[in-house]
């Protein structure tokens, strides 16, 4: 290559990486008296204060406001104690069914209970589930097995404290408040009563026409 050309590519070279370095660093320098060069703006300059930090604007000191006292998001308000957290005025676990208990209801919970508790719980809540049956193959001792659901304890629990048990957990059992909805935990809890009855029925139960298919 001739050399004048080797210099002209070298200028042209610098010119075109000078500026380029020049405006990447002012854009990553802390901002001092002099704008930085923004060539996207976006959201950039913002009046706001920092998440977690002091201010003396306010009488508390922080640059984080409280909501005001009593404040309901939209569609928040969760006024019914008994439909929302199976509770009496008396903080006692209600006993009562919120809901009307229908044939949907019932096919929902069913639906439902098949998809979160059964892994566990088993299909019929006796406690064999395919996590339960993997964990006592795998043999590691830490495993706590599921309680059968329709025995004694849990048939005796009131319908309140079964779904605080689906919505807070239970010792090794996991919540599953934040992604089964009231309502929904409200139709487990009544296909959970259903299974306890199929599980514990007598003959009784059973229609007098069809008894006979049974025997
Ligand atoms: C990841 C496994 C797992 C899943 C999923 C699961 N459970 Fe459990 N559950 C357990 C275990 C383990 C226990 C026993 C906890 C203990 O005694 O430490 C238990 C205990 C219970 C009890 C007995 C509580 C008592 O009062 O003694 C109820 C009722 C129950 N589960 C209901 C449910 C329902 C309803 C669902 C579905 C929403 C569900 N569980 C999902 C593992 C699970």
């Amino acid at each position: 290559m001739p050399r004048p050309l080797i210099y002209v590519a070298a200028i042209l070279l610098a010119l075109t990486v000078v500026p380029m370095a020049c405006i990447v660093k002012n854009w990553y320098s802390p901002v001092k008296a002099a704008t930085r060069i923004q060539i996207v703006p976006d959201m950039d300059d913002q009046p706001r204060f920092k998440a977690q930090t002091a201010n003396p604007f306010f009488a508390d000191g922080r640059a984080m406001r409280p909501w005001p006292a009593g404040t309901v998001p939209r569609g928040m308000l969760r006024e019914d104690g008994r439909l929302y957290r199976a509770i009496e005025p008396d903080s006692t676990f209600t006993t009562a069914f919120p809901l009307p208990v229908t044939e949907s209801l019932l096919s929902r919970g069913r639906e439902r209970f098949d998809i979160y508790c059964a892994t566990c719980h088993g299909l019929g809540g006796a406690g064999d589930g395919v996590t339960h049956r993997r964990a006592e193959a795998l043999q590691q001792g830490t495993w706590t097995p599921p309680t059968d659901l329709a025995s004694e304890t849990v048939v005796g629990r009131s319908s309140g404290h079964l779904y605080q048990t689906i919505t807070n957990g239970l010792r090794t059992m996991p919540a599953y408040g934040h992604q089964i909805p009231p309502e929904d935990r409200w139709a487990i809890v009544a296909y959970v009563r259903a299974l306890q009855r199929a599980r514990n029925a007598t003959l009784d139960d059973v229609p007098e026409a069809n008894r006979r298919q049974l025997r």
